[in-house]
């Protein structure tokens, strides 16, 4: 059992928490992901690790509350345990100095830019971080975030804090105003990862995005976290989770993520548990 030692509310239906688990601190790196089961029958849950600490083994999670068993985690409390927190998995984020790089990071994908940020900046890159929010309320790790950027900014769909637009139209600017950009790092939702991809091909800038396939055992066995990278089979667990997105057939992935819509719709209904802003 894994004790939490910390939970916090950041937006309406996002959460953070603190998790002691040694095992998964002491090789923990940007881009790993971890698998927790948060009550001994409970589901498996893959979440992408957003920050650890060393002193203490502590590892940092974020998480929306969309189905059964993100409800239930959500429920935990400090002090409370977790079943079981198997990682870190996945290969971790290939940090060298490529230059200037814009990491782009969607809603609750944000969690996830924010340790590949940091790994770059310090590397010696010139990090420009694109976080993307339908609204102001929604706007999470702001002050995180500008402190592993160079520059940071901010779009929201309605306008209501920085610029108004999707996080395609802030680096669409970006490219036109330039310097050249070496890299593009995106994490968010499918059709984010694939617009952006679908932008910085037509300028040949190399793009890297983290998928976020369906996952069951998270060691390569099951095949449930297939892909299809440049016409053939990866699975996101091992091989990835970063995968070259001029490469990732994204139409397979958005299908694959809905295979199970309408199971997690009736298991929700089963479990009376009404999610926040749904
Ligand atoms: P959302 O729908 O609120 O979108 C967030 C932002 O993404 C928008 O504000 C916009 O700027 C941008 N965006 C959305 N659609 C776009 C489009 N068609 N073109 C260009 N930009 C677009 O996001 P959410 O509800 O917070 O969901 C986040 C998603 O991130 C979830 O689907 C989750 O599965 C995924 N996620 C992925 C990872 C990963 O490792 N890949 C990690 C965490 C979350
Ligand atoms: Fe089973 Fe990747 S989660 S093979």
């Amino acid at each position: 059992m894994y004790k939490i030692t910390l939970k916090k509310q950041l937006s309406k239906d996002i959460k953070l928490m603190g998790i002691e688990a040694e095992h998964v601190v002491k090789n923990a790196k940007a881009g790993n992901f971890v698998i927790l089961i948060p009550h001994e029958n409970g589901e498996r849950i893959p979440l992408t690790i957003y920050d650890w600490d060393k002193k203490t083994n502590v590892v940092y999670i974020i998480f929306q509350e969309v189905g059964v068993t993100t409800a239930k985690l959500g429920m935990l409390n400090e002090g409370d345990s977790i079943f079981s927190i198997a990682g870190p998995l996945g290969k971790h984020f290939h940090v060298e100095k490529f230059g200037n790089v814009a990491i782009v990071g969607g809603g609750v994908g944000v969690p996830a830019i924010f340790p590949i940020a940091r790994a770059l900046k310090e590397a010696g890159n010139n990090v420009t971080s694109i976080m993307g929010f339908r609204t102001k309320e929604l706007i999470i790790l702001e002050k995180e975030m500008e402190s592993v950027s160079n520059k940071l900014l901010t779009a929201t769909n309605d306008g209501s804090q920085g610029q108004k637009g999707l996080v395609t139209d802030v680096l669409q600017g970006m490219i036109n105003s330039g310097p050249k950009l070496d890299l593009c790092v995106a994490v968010g939702p499918v059709i984010m990862m694939k617009a952006v991809a679908e932008l910085t091909r037509n300028y040949n800038i190399k793009t890297i995005v983290s998928l976020n396939a369906l996952m069951m055992d998270g060691t390569g066995m099951c095949g449930g976290c297939r892909v299809t990278i440049g016409g053939k089979n990866k699975f996101s667990c091992v091989d990835g989770p970063d995968f070259d997105g001029h490469q990732v057939d994204f139409n397979e992935l958005t299908s694959r993520l809905g295979t199970f819509k309408e199971e997690e719709k009736a298991s929700l209904h089963h479990s009376k548990i009404q999610l926040v802003g749904r």
